[in-house]
């Protein structure tokens, strides 16, 4: 979560615990679903994890898991001597799915206090290595999944994914004022199928009307950070569980997503930098900027 401007309260000051060896959490949701949401993190972590970053995905679509499809890693979880799920590595990348833990008609009529449970054994009952980023592929909507997660974890920032019809875009302002709501900060939109890259020279040539996406994030004042054409090597790469960057690198959408991951460092380091200074100054120095914001708001 970010750090409040006018008192510098973060997750500790908001009763958030940190979760042990992960050190940003970044949502990506929609508010519609079969927008792209688990295509996305999945190329986004591979992405990440190619700059350096050690990465990790947490599957919140509790009701309908896609990453252990998407990342191959199948069924059964080891759990450590303390009982902790041991998550799963592939391609680079570490992930936990209820896909890895249940069959698939499980968990489907879970919902309140059984969802909530379920949230916290995903995120931490588990032996996560050093991460440096934990990505949420979040189920479609604002239900009591992502409400248990913005109330409960310690969310950096967000991804909001969209496609470029304008049904789409109504929804996934529905999911940016969600994460306002909780004074997280949306990184920026992605939209994504946004048109048709050209095999020869890799131009885009839309195929719906555009400027949805583009004229939601200069309303919601959220960047936008970039347009993935549709692949439809996305489909084969996901029916062999790998990720399409790793499957197919020269895939237009591929190039589309790393510079998607470029700006989300970007954002990340922005963050962190602001928590630091919020942590380096005195006391004294947050009670005179409550002040100047509370004069302000006055
Ligand atoms: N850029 C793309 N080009 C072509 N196909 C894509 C692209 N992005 C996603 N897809 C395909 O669209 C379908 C939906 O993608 P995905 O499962 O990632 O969406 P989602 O938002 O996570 O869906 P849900 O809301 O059901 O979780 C999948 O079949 C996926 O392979
Ligand atoms: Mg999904």
């Amino acid at each position: 979560m970010s750090a409040c401007a006018s008192t510098g309260c973060g997750p500790e000051a908001t009763g958030i615990l940190a979760i042990p060896q992960v050190r940003e959490v970044v949502c990506v949701a929609s508010g519609k679903g079969g927008v792209g949401k688990s295509t996305l993190t999945v190329n986004l972590a591979a992405s990440l994890a190619a700059q350096g970053m050690a990465v990790g995905i947490v599957d919140a679509d509790i009701h309908g898991p896609s990453i252990s499809l998407l990342l191959g890693t199948g069924s059964g979880v080891e759990a450590t001597a303390e009982g902790l799920a041991i998550p799963k590595f592939s391609h680079g990348i570490w992930s936990l799915s209820v896909g890895n833990l249940l069959p698939p008609e499980a968990g489907l009529a879970w919902k309140g206090p059984l969802v909530a449970q379920a949230v916290e054994q995903l995120f931490r009952e588990v032996a996560w290595p050093p991460l440096d980023v934990l990505l949420v592929d979040m189920p479609p909507g604002t239900g009591d999944v992502q409400i248990t997660i913005l109330e409960r974890m310690p969310v950096t920032g967000a991804v909001v994914v969209s496609t470029p019809q304008r049904l789409a875009v109504v929804d996934a302002e529905r999911g940016i004022a969600l994460f306002h709501e909780y004074d997280i900060p949306v990184f920026g939109l992605v939209e994504n199928m946004a048109g048709h890259a050209c095999p020869c020279c890799g131009e885009i040539t839309r195929l719906f009307t555009g400027g949805h996406v583009e004229a939601l994030a200069k309303r919601r004042h959220v960047a936008y950070l970039g347009a993935v054409p549709l692949a439809p090597e996305a489909a084969a790469a996901a029916e062999s569980g790998t990720p399409l960057r790793t499957q197919d690198p020269a895939s237009a959408a591929v190039t589309a997503i790393d510079a998607v991951a470029v700006r989300v460092g970007d954002a990340l380091t922005k963050e962190r930098l602001a928590r630091e200074h919020e942590a380096g100054l005195s006391a004294e120095q947050r009670r005179n900027a409550a002040e100047f914001w509370q004069n302000l708001a006055e």
